[in-house]
């Protein structure tokens, strides 16, 4: 059984409640990472022990809800090993498994609607990752040099 673990802020909690209904009736074991009141919160304080977890091996992925799904996919890809991926429609979610091995999959409540939210995560569930030349090119990701100096 897979064990997942979901995060979100204010303007995704609704959503993100709503994935985890689905998630456990699929029968995937939910790791919930809050947020649970509704005031208004900082998005990277959620995607952080959802990011941290999926790198860990805790879980095997993780789902990340905010307004628009960027903030959410911006501070999550700052974690080593994490490649989320902010999925507006079915296909992207799809591809996002099969080529680029995504290990986060993150909507934005205010951009996309609940039904096609829950066919984007069917179709994330569904897709598994090819390897290959993509495996290549995923490793590349952890092993080129990156600039982190801001000079
Ligand atoms: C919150 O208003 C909103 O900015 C946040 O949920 C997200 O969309 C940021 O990228």
């Amino acid at each position: 059984m897979w064990k997942v673990a979901t995060g979100s802020d204010h303007a995704g909690r609704r959503l993100r409640m709503q994935v985890q209904e689905w998630l456990a009736a699929r029968g995937v074991e939910v790791v919930d990472c809050g947020v649970h009141e509704q005031e208004s919160v900082d998005y990277p304080c959620y995607a952080a022990p959802v990011a941290q977890r999926v790198r860990a091996g805790e879980v095997a992925w993780g789902v990340l809800v905010c307004g628009s799904g960027l903030g959410m996919s911006m501070a999550a890809n700052r974690y080593a090993g994490i490649r989320a991926a902010l999925c507006r429609e079915e296909h992207s979610a799809r591809m996002a498994r099969m080529h680029n091995d995504a290990n986060i999959l993150v909507l934005g409540e205010r951009f996309t609607g609940e039904s096609l939210a829950e066919a984007i995560l069917d179709a994330w569930m569904a897709a598994s990752f090819e390897g290959g030349r993509h495996a290549r090119r995923v490793e590349l990701m952890d092993t080129l040099p990156v600039e982190t100096s801001k000079a």
